[in-house]
């Protein structure tokens, strides 16, 4: 059998996790929550919320993971034998698909709104053309489907790469773009009258909104954020050497995807404020709102504003495709190692499967409109299929296990390596993931039945 890739360096391994975790999620959703939750008072919930229950599941990933070095499947068959532990497995391997088929309808969203950027439309357009443009494109049939299928060509190219020429190659690259280009726009943003305005609205604490709700909504955003419950981070984790430090790179990906959430509200809030205009829920903040935003300050540096335009639109497409490449990277794992197939055609089916089911999300915003699930559109409901369900019972069994299941021993060995480091975090986390984390799980089950 052909030994198992490994990711290269630390900076390596925190590069591919954050790049798995920093996606459309801080992008275009952490902004509004953060807005409508009370500002800097929900940033301090979120950290409660992460410290609490999101980063011992994802250290429970990562142990398991590491001390496999298996698939998420292969992983708990490996660690529990006999047993049917494993069987949550196959949840993990179908989760990220579909997470995926959805994720990917939204990438190619951003590959056609980068070519509109770059072609001038958004800058040279009249202005009702430019805010009406979004219903329309995401309604009709075939230009969405397009974009789709060159956002999984991508992605599926990057997986065929392998670990090391893939998915570390392209992380180390699109990372520091993302990181750069950020900047500039915060930059910009910053200085563009009225912006104070955008800045007040992240940042005044206003602990009177720091309700329930507020409560779940930080851990479910912590949730979707890491990539959580669906073996994501496991199979990443897979591909860990023995002598990093898990904790470290636990930590580095959460504080850095926290970090480039809060950037991503400082890029997009002022901008939205400095326009006069309230900042709207979900895609269409990003894909509806900035380009009215692009197009307007066309009037004066119509330049600037398409080259901003551009800086976004890749930055959102860089982080798109960093986590959309984590997200496949899990069943082909599973395909490669448990079913003996070869990356190639293993990557080449799961895409196949993943961009069928993408096609009827995307269809689902124009022609299918009318085809409901439980009352949502097709698109919505797997999207909340898996951030309400499949998610959180992935996290809550990752917990359990490493809890509970797996020697104690086995874990300390894992987080503290050998009991060379981390041996008082070793013991809370260990305390957090028995105990805490999956009661904050059982919590997010009973207010997402109830609310
Ligand atoms: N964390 C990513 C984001 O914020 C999305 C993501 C990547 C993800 N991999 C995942 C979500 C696995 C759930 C499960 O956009």
């Amino acid at each position: 059998m052909k030994a198992r890739e490994n990711f290269g360096s630390r900076a390596a391994v925190i590069m591919a996790m954050a790049g798995s975790a920093i996606g459309l999620g801080n992008i275009w959703r952490f902004p509004y929550i953060l807005g409508e939750y009370g500002g800097a008072a929900f940033i301090l919930l979120y950290i409660v919320a992460s410290l609490l229950v999101a980063v011992p599941i994802f250290f429970a990933e990562s142990i398991i993971g590491r001390r496999s070095r298996s698939n998420a499947y292969g992983a708990l068959r490996k660690l529990a034998p006999g047993t049917r532990w494993h069987w949550a497995g196959i949840l993990t391997i179908v989760s990220p698909l579909l997470i995926l088929s959805y994720y990917s309808v939204v990438g190619g969203w951003s590959v056609q709104y980068l070519f509109k950027s770059l072609s001038f439309d958004f800058t040279s357009a009249p202005a009702e053309a430019v805010s009406g443009y979004f219903g329309t494109f995401i309604s009709s049939t075939w230009q969405p489907i397009l974009s789709h299928t060159a956002f999984m060509a991508m992605v599926a190219g990057i997986v065929l790469g392998g670990v090391k020429k893939g998915i570390e190659k392209f992380s180390n690259i699109a990372m520091p773009v993302l990181f750069v280009l950020i900047v500039a726009i915060i930059v910009y943003s910053l200085t563009l009258p009225g912006s104070a305005k955008g800045v007040a609205y992240l940042l005044k604490p206003d602990f009177s909104k720091l309700n329930a709700d507020a409560g779940a909504a930080a851990l479910g955003q912590a949730f979707f954020s890491l990539s959580l419950g669906v073996g994501t981070i496991l199979t990443y984790a897979s591909y860990v050497k023995k002598e990093e430090n898990l904790i470290v790179s636990g930590l580095g990906t959460a504080v850095s995807d926290l970090l480039f959430a809060v950037m991503a509200g400082f890029a997009i809030m002022p901008a939205v404020f400095s326009a006069g205009i309230e900042p709207g829920t979900g895609p269409g903040l990003v894909f509806e709102t900035l380009p009215f935003i692009f197009n307007r300050m066309a009037g004066s540096l119509p330049i600037v504003s398409a080259i901003i335009s551009i800086a976004f639109f890749v930055a959102i497409l860089a982080a798109a495709l960093t986590s959309a490449i984590s997200m496949l990277e899990v069943g082909v794992a599973f395909l490669t190692e448990e079913k003996g197939m070869k990356r190639v055609p293993a990557t080449l089916l799961l895409a196949f499967f993943t961009w069928l089911i993408g096609i009827l999300c995307s269809l689902s915003f124009g022609p299918m409109s009318g085809v409901r699930i439980l009352g949502d559109t097709f698109f919505d409901f797997l999207d909340h299929l898996c951030s309400n369900w499949l998610m959180p019972l992935g996290g809550l069994v990752f917990t359990l296990f490493v809890g509970w299941k797996l020697p104690k021993a086995d874990v300390r060995d894992e987080l503290t390596n050998g009991g060379t480091c981390n041996r008082v975090l070793y013991r809370v986390f260990y305390y957090l993931i028995r105990f805490v984390a999956p009661v904050g799980i059982v919590v997010v089950f009973l207010t997402n039945l109830l609310l």
